[in-house]
Formats: structure tokens, sequence, C-alpha cells
């Protein structure tokens, strides 16, 4: 199959555009995916070839006028679900729109858009790439409904690819630690300050992105000691509990 059609969600994003750009390096053609028509079109000027697509994937309509374009342009050999949001907040002050608003963009569009490309990737021996968080290990406080979004998206990715082994589609999961991007206000940059949490630069998200392509791993955790967190906070979670007591009050003053 000669496909070689990379639909990428968030593509106008921190991550999103430097992900296009190192797979537009790589010589994948792309199906930029997002809601802003201006941003789509300089992202695309940078890569030429490369189509877009504008609408917003929560709506069911929009992504079958997706999914029927990338088939024309052949079918997708690699879906990157990365668009996401994220909200620093409490449960309590949380409108019930932005509980859905959350759970949808974060895990119910890219499990739908999994099952709507599945075709695709099968007839392309292609690979899904879902974008996760360490917050989809480690639950945060404040950060609860993206945790939930994100614990969700990991336990659906590793489910999914152990249903398709042997189908010759790879299910992978990438996940981030605190990177560079306007998806983090001014309040979880002052909060990570204060904690002394390091932040990447997307451009390393997508070399990491492409290191994970490369390999035959199914799941690929960014940054030290974010990745050790990871593991103790799955193998010993009363030590994170613990630690995370500690950081509660610095975490509070951020929130006003
Ligand atoms: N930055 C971090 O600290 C960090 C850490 C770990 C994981 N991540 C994950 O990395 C991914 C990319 O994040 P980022 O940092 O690049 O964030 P970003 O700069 O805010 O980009 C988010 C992207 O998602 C798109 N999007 C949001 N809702 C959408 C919708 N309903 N329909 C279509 N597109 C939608 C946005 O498109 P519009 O142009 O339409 O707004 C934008 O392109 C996310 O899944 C995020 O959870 C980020």
């Amino acid at each position: 199959m000669s496909s070689s059609l990379c639909l990428l969600t968030g593509a106008t994003g921190g991550i999103g555009q430097a992900i296009a750009k190192a797979l537009y390096a790589k010589g994948w053609k792309l199906l930029l995916v997002g809601r802003n028509a201006q941003a789509l079109e300089k992202l695309s000027a940078t890569c030429p070839d490369s189509e877009i697509f504008i609408g917003d994937l929560t709506d069911d309509t929009t992504r079958i006028h997706l999914a029927v374009k990338a088939k024309q342009l052949g079918g997708v050999k690699l879906l990157i679900n990365n668009a996401g949001v994220n909200a620093m907040q409490s449960l309590e002050h949380t409108s019930s729109e932005q509980i859905d608003n959350m759970l949808s963009t974060n895990l119910s569009v890219p499990i739908k858009l999994c099952q709507l490309f599945l075709g695709q990737l099968q007839y392309t021996k292609g690979t899904i790439v879902n974008v996760g968080s360490s917050f989809g290990s480690i639950g945060y406080p404040y950060q609860t409904l993206y945790c939930a979004s994100k614990f969700g998206l990991r336990g659906f990715t590793e489910a999914l690819s152990r249903e398709l082994n042997g189908s010759g589609v790879k299910v992978a999961y990438l996940a981030p630690r605190a990177t560079d991007t306007t998806i983090n206000n001014s309040k979880i940059r002052a909060l990570n300050k204060e904690l002394g949490n390091k932040m990447d630069s997307p451009k390393l998200v997508a070399r990491e992105l492409l290191a994970l392509l490369d390999s035959n791993q199914t799941r690929r955790f960014i940054g030290f000691p974010e990745k050790l967190f990871v593991r103790i906070n799955g193998a010993f979670p009363r030590i994170v509990d613990n630690a995370i007591a500690k950081q509660l009050p610095k975490i509070k003053r951020f929130l006003s």
C-alpha cells in the first residue's frame, strides 16, 4: 500500500505545528485538521502540498466529512489524535458544559476517530498515535477532568492495541509532560515554575513522536523524573499521594 497520508488533529496548536513540520520533513503527506482556517493556511504554507480541513471535531457530521476527504486522498496511513483542551480548576467550580467539552474533545473524539478510520488503517496497514499526558497516569489535583480524559485515553489505547494485535494496525500512546504551548495559561506556567517542573519544547515532543514511529514500542512517556513518577504512582500510589499533599497549599495559591 503506497499511501503516506498522515491525518493530524490539533495541527495548529503548539505541539501540532511541531509534529506537522517534523513529519513533512520526513516525506509524509499531511492532512492538517483544526478549527482556525487562518492558522491552518499559515501552517500549510510551510508544508507545501499539505491538505487542510477546517472543523470542530466534536461535531459528528464534521468527522464524517473528514473521513470522506481522507479516503479521496488515498486513505490514512497515520492517524495522530493530538487535539486537546485543558483547564486548571476545582471540580466544585466546573460547569456541566465544561465537563462534557473536556471529555468529548480529549476522549470521545479520539475514540470515535479511531473507530471511523479503522477501515482505512486496516487497508493501509497504518498506525494510530493517541497523544496523552503524564496526567494520564498520575491523578493531579485541580486537573480532575483532564486526568479523567487522559487516563481514559491511555486505557482505550492499550485495549485497542491489544485488540488489534496481529491485524497490521499499530496503536500507540505518546505521553508528553508539561510542554511550552498556549494550552498552559499563565497560572499553570507560574505553578510549574514554583514547583520546579520542567517544560519541554514542542520540537522535543515531535522528535519523541518520530522515535515512537520508528520503534516497535506502543507507549512512550517523555521526560525525567515524570516517567519515573508514572511508574511509582502505578506501583506505590501512597508515595505520590504524600508528595502531592505537600504541594497542595502551593497549588491552591495559583487558583485564585
Ligand atoms: N502542552 C502541554 O503541556 C501538554 C502536556 C501533555 C500533553 N499535552 C497534549 O498534547 C496535545 C496538544 O496540545 P498543545 O499543547 O499543542 O495544545 P494547544 O497548543 O492548545 O493546541 C490544541 C489544539 O487542539 C485543537 N482543538 C481543540 N479543540 C478542538 C476541537 N473541538 N476540534 C478540533 N480541534 C480542536 C486546537 O485547534 P484550534 O486551532 O481550533 O483551537 C489546537 O490546534 C493535547 O492533546 C494535550 O492534551 C500537552
